[in-house]
Formats: structure tokens, sequence, C-alpha cells
């Protein structure tokens, strides 16, 4: 049997100017989980440039031999493709070293500085460079500074050669910071030279959104209020906040993932076609629909949004404690591991159309799923009350099962003519037969391209924090009396299910 095109190492690679990538906090959990594994398969697949050396900078004292040990662990454990390939890390592992220093060391700096150049001599990677900050957001103002003093983040493609700067979330903790970040960062850096990672913008089916709606001419003439009733898009997660205790009471939900993630999937879905697909018309479209969000009234903090928080239960059969009893969390906590809420977009093509936004922790199944719910047809014809109880729904499950579904009603077959549901389903690792690739393979490869279409853009990120800032202020002031209220492995809080009753829907099961 042929093999599948897609399966071709190297199929679809760019041709990349040489760079020496830069991980600070080499040593952490984020880099042993993602960040190594997903540069190993950008090996495996040639979407590496061919001049390429790799550099973990961490506080602990270990030698290159060391670090590498650690990181063949790390992919071997979490690489997406098993077994690791012996001979090829082996010949890859030459590329990748350590360099020990304190994030605030100034010594650390100019000793990095000889160092990359000694590589860029040993690799001919031409001084270009992509440092990815792997840090708590706290250090990202002090190494970018240290870098530029440094004379390691340069102008803009000075003397041919470029540096790009790869941060984690979060940006800011609120508007107000997070306007102060970027002004802090910007001393120091152009915004072109900035990415903002969001992990969901590298995921396959969340990129497909985009293709889905502007490939297909069927889907994008019922894409407006005159035929979608609503849209509901939810990340549930089944885990609990195991060992970020300490993380996640000064988080929370909204700040963990529905500020970013889902105020990015939530765009793709409602903005206009942009112009062309240049990452500034993307960008450009998705503030615009973010400008658009009506602003929450004092109202709606208590008629349209739902907080919580989960008290223990059973998950997968398994006995889970409740959020207060967590390592690491205050046993009188008010941070919330659950949010809803109805967001209005102000425009032409959203007139009147819900959006429910739904993210947490602790629920019954991990899933992430964008439904839109078409509106019931004139109940002229087929007045049976299965038509008002099934209206069309297009799901886009973005995880696990990634695929898209279309559920419509038809005839069952016989001489009584019942309408009944179907669903037409399309998954992808069915139809391509791939595991995707992850989210960060593909992003740290655009970076090294100087593509930064599915970055956050700084005042995407204003907008959302703008939305969402005078929430968590007021949820700040008032703090909730009835946390926890909701059972691990449920679905959440009653008055989630009840602020979707006053509206006669109700929240998908997925
Ligand atoms: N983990 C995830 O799944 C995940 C997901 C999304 C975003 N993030 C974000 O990614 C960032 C990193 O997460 P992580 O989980 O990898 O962090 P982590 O496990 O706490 O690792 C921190 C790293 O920073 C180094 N470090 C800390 N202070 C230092 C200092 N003063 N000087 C030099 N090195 C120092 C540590 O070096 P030593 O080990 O040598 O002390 C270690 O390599 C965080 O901002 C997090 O919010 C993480």
């Amino acid at each position: 049997m042929d093999e599948h095109p897609l399966e071709e190492p190297g199929q679809f690679s760019r041709s990349m100017d040489p760079c020496i990538l830069i991980i600070f906090g080499a040593s952490g959990d984020l880099t042993a989980r993602k960040l190594m594994p997903a540069i190993y398969n950008l090996k495996r697949e040639s979407q590496l440039p061919t001049n390429f050396a790799c550099v973990g900078f961490a506080r602990r004292e270990k030698s290159h031999k060391d670090f590498r040990n650690e990181m063949k662990e790390g992919v071997s454990k979490h690489s997406r493709v098993k077994p690791i390939d012996e001979t090829l890390w082996n010949t890859f592992q030459e590329q990748i070293f350590y360099h020990q220093s304190e994030f605030d060391d100034e010594g650390g700096y100019d000793r990095l500085k000889k160092f990359l150049s000694d590589l860029d001599n040993q690799f001919g990677t031409k001084g270009n460079r992509v440092f990815y900050l792997s840090t708590q957001p706290s250090y990202f103002p002090m190494i970018i500074e240290k870098l530029r003093k440094h004379g390691l983040i340069y102008d803009h493609n000075q003397e041919g050669m470029w540096s790009r700067v790869i941060i984690e979330k979060p940006f800011g903790h609120d508007y107000d910071s997070a306007i102060a970040l970027q002004k802090e960062l910007t001393q120091h850096l152009k915004e072109e030279q900035l990415y903002r990672i969001d992990h969901y913008l590298g995921k396959e089916t969340v990129q497909n959104i985009l293709a889905f709606r502007f490939a297909n001419s069927i889907f994008e003439s019922l894409w407006n209020h005159r035929y979608i009733d609503h849209v509901q898009l939810t990340v549930s997660e089944s885990i609990g906040i195991g060992t970020r205790g300490k993380f996640y009471e000064g988080e929370g939900l909204v700040r963990d993932i529905l500020q970013n993630h889902m105020m990015q999937v939530f765009s793709l879905v409602a903005m206009e076609p942009p112009a062309n697909l240049e990452a500034s018309s993307i960008h450009d479209e998705k503030v615009k629909v973010l400008e658009s969000i009506r602003p929450f009234t004092e109202e709606d903090y208590k008629t349209s949004i739902v907080r919580g928080q989960y008290g223990k239960g059973y998950v997968d059969g398994e006995e889970a404690k409740g959020y207060r009893e967590e390592e690491n969390v205050d046993p009188n906590s008010g941070v919330e591991t659950y949010a809803a809420m109805k967001l209005y977009i102000d425009n032409w093509r959203w007139d009147g159309v819900p959006f429910y936004l739904r993210g947490a922790k602790r629920l019954a199944k991990r899933a992430t799923e964008i439904a839109i719910t078409f509106k019931h047809p004139p109940g002229v014809l087929f007045k049976e009350a299965a038509l008002e109880k099934e209206p069309n729904v297009l799901a886009i499950r973005v995880q696990p099962n990634e695929g898209i579904s279309l559920k419509i009603n038809t005839k069952v077959p016989g001489p009584s003519s019942p309408i009944q549901p179907v669903k037409m389903d399309f998954r992808y690792g069915a139809f391509f037969g791939l595991t995707p690739p992850d989210a960060y393979e593909r992003l740290i490869c655009d970076c090294m391209n100087g593509d930064n279409t599915l970055f956050a853009r700084d005042d995407e990120v204003f907008h959302s924090w703008r939305l969402l800032t005078p929430l968590l202020e007021y949820w700040a002031a008032n703090k909730p009396s009835d946390f926890p209220n909701y059972e691990a492995g449920s679905w959440g809080p009653q008055a989630a299910d009840d602020m979707m009753a006053r509206d006669g829907r109700k929240w998908r099961i997925l």
C-alpha cells in the first residue's frame, strides 16, 4: 500500500533560516513534557533548520550530558511517537546544550553571549535566536531587559540577523498589569519580535476553524443570526488542580483558561472573513470581534454568569477530593474552578445570538467542543415535538476524538414517517490516519519562520482583559457564599443549568 503523503518526513517543510533556540527554565515541567518532545518530533519530521542548536538555561548546576539525559527521558515519556528513535536521538543530542545561570546574574548573560557565538561558528546558525521564556511570568521583564542589555536581542533584522522571544501565558493578571507588562517588554523589543504563545491556537482542530468556515461555501452563508440560535463553547477537564494549588489560588479558572484559550477560540468562531490569510488581517478581524462584545452589567454578573468550585465527588469511579482539600489551597478558598457566561456580540452578523462559554475543572469528562445550534425550521410541516427538541447542531470537537459532526433530522424508513435526528461524523484520526502534530511543534516552527499568525497579538490580549477584569474585580469584592457548589465528576453547578433554563436552553452533555 502506498504511504500516506502526510507521513513523508519533511513533506511540508519550509525553507528555514538557521537559528539557535534558547529555553529559559529548561529543567521545568513544560520543557520535559512539551517543548523537548516537540523539538525532537520537528527534527524527526525534518522540520528544523539544517543549521540548528538548542540551549537550555536554568539555575541548577549540570553538565551538557546530564541535561541531554534528562531531555531524553522527557522525550521518551512524552513524545507523541514512541519509542524514541535511538540513532536519531544520538546524533540530535549533539546539538543540545545546557547553560547554568540565575536569571538575574549579569555574568550569566555575558557567558551566554559568548557561548552562543561559539555555537554560531560550530553550527552555522548566523546569529539568529529564538528565546523561549518557559518561566514564571514575573521573570519576563527582567530576562528581556538583560537579553537586550547584553546584546542578545537585536533591533529587528539587524545586519540580517533576527532575534525573537516566545513567552508563556499568562500575559498579565488583569487589564492594567497586561498593559504595564507590554510597556516594559516593548522598551526592549518590537511587537513583531514578541510571540505570546497560546497552545490552543497550535491545535489542528482550532486552526481548522478557519478552513472549515472559509473553505466551504455551505456553512459561511448560514453563519449568522438569521440561522444560528446560539453557540456553546465548552472546555471541560476531568482532572483537578493536582500539584498546582499554589498557582491556582492566585489565578482561578477565568485567568487560567477563559481569558486566553477560550477567548481565542471564541474569536475564531465569531470573526468576519479576513481580507487574506496574512497574520495582520486575521489578528485585525479577531480584535474587531473582541471589541464588539457587549460589556457586562452588574445585572449580568448575577444572571448571566455563574462561578463554581468543586467539592468532593467521584471521577471515573475514583473518589476525588474537593478543591479546598487540595494541596496548598486555602480551606476557605473563594477561587473559582468553574465559570459559565453568556456573551453577546453587538455587530450585524451576531445580533441577538448568545454565545455561552463554559470552562471547568473536575467535570465528568475531558472535552473541548464548539457547538453551533441552528434555529428550528418553520413548524408548518413536521410538527412533532422531536423537531423542537432536536435542532441541527454542528459540533467541532477540539479534543479528544478531534472531528466535526453535524446533527440532521431525517425520516425513519416506513410508512409512519417519524423524524429522527442522525449524526454525520468526521474524525481526523480515522480519515487521515495520523496523530496530529502537537500544538507546540507547530508554534515553535512558526516562530522560527517568523510567522506570528497563531500567536496572540497585544490588542487581542488587552480586549479580553478589558471584558473580564471588571468581572474579576466584582467577584473579588463579593465573595461566594455557596462554595463548593458542584460535585467533582458532575457537570457543574445547578445555577449554570438554571441560567440556561431561563433562556429555554440546555448545556450539552459531552
Ligand atoms: N507546565 C505546564 O504544563 C504549563 C502549561 C502552560 C504554561 N506554563 C507556563 O510555563 C512556565 C514554566 O512552567 P513550568 O511548569 O515548566 O515551570 P517549573 O517546572 O516551575 O520550572 C521553572 C524553571 O525555571 C528555572 N528557574 C526558576 N527560577 C530561576 C532563576 N531565578 N534563575 C534561573 N532559573 C530559574 C528552574 O530552574 P531549576 O530547575 O534549575 O531551579 C526551572 O527550570 C510558567 O510560566 C507556566 O505558567 C506551564
